[in-house]
């Protein structure tokens, strides 16, 4: 079953063609990214129009690259929400067009389930049940997969998402949008010696909480001159605090569930230092390779199997939701 996965939640319009939702025959990436950096973060308005402009040309050179027609495609899947409203409905609204006009069915796809279904891509032996957790720009949430696109949270960062926490420390610092890549590169060169705060919130909670440490950034760069090297070490002692905490949270995760197969996605996955801070956990450990942990039309195209297997199809007066749960 040839699947066309559709991203545009946020920044980056992406397209591709998915078989059975575990190989991809082609994925299309139009990154914002240089159209929103003189903004300092993504300016919503200005990534719809960019969307509009862009959809089209990327789903032609996802179809072009793979080698196939719209003709054979056997169904459209496309993120509803979460996201950015503007440039959601960009796409929901070419999926729908598309889905009329060919007439295939429609598939809606929860960003966080097309987040997951990244590793399904990678690993093709990977099934549920496991334990998931998702570490993007909005999102910081443990779930139980119990199934393909079924999901239990068992819980979520109080504040803001780890990857928000990352570019906000970026900023402190000085550093470009998108924020997360570059305190990554930085922090290389420095060394964790700033003391920063452990929330760890009540014992056996599986919530996160990462504004105070933020905060802890932020006075510190406005009470010091930071050098270059200052810089690099309080990159360095954020990343260290906070991929402690996620550490530390995972083992309690895998403990109450019980569970040996934990995956993790999201933008903020595709972290080379968090990747060694886990090697060591007792469990199989599923991260998929930095390509598909950022947003792509891949794992949309790879969910959207999952619900087509089910039969579950999208009715044409879908529409999009910023909020949507998972
Ligand atoms: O999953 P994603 O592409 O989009 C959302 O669904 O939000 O995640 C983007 C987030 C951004 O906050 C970005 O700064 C963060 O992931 N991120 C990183 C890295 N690469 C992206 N954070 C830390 N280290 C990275 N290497
Ligand atoms: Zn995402």
């Amino acid at each position: 079953m040839l699947i066309l996965g559709i991203e545009t939640s946020c920044d980056e319009t992406a397209a591709a063609l998915v078989e059975n939702g575990r190989k991809v025959l082609s994925s299309v990436i139009h990154s914002q990214i240089a159209i929103h950096q003189p903004y300092g973060g993504v300016v919503p308005e200005i990534a719809s129009r960019s969307h509009v402009e862009r959809i089209d040309g990327v789903v032609a050179m996802a179809l072009r690259e793979a080698g196939k027609s719209l003709e054979e495609i056997d169904g459209v899947a496309v993120t509803q929400g979460p996201g950015l409203i503007g440039p959601l409905l960009v796409g929901l609204n070419y999926a729908k067009g598309l889905s009329y006009g060919l007439n295939k069915p429609l598939y809606a796809i929860h960003h966080l389930d097309g987040h997951v279904a990244a590793n399904y891509l990678a690993f093709p032996e990977l099934e549920p049940p496991f334990l998931a957790l998702i570490l993007s720009g909005g999102h910081s949430h443990f779930y139980l997969t119990e199934d393909y696109g079924q999901y239990k949270l068992l819980g979520g960062t109080r504040d803001d998402a780890l990857g928000e926490a990352f570019d906000k420390v970026a900023r402190i610092l000085g550093l470009a949008y998108p924020g997360g890549p570059r305190v990554e590169e930085i922090a290389k060169r420095g060394q964790g010696v700033f003391a920063l705060p452990k929330a760890m919130l009540e014992k056996g909670s599986l919530d996160f909480s990462f504004s105070g440490i933020k905060s802890a950034v932020k006075n510190l760069a406005d009470k010091l001159e930071l050098s270059e090297k200052e810089k690099a070490d309080l990159a360095a002692s954020f990343q260290e605090r906070v991929f402690s905490i996620v550490r530390d949270k995972l083992l309690e995760a895998l403990e109450q569930t019980g569970q040996k197969k934990l995956i993790i996605a999201g933008g903020v996955a595709s972290n080379q230092r968090l990747r060694q801070v886990l090697k060591d956990i007792p469990a199989q450990v599923f991260i998929p390779p930095l390509s598909i942990c950022t947003d792509n039309g891949a794992m949309i195209g790879a969910a959207g199997y999952y619900k087509a297997l089910k039969g579950d199809i999208a009715p044409l007066s879908l529409n999009a939701k910023a909020n949507l749960p998972l």
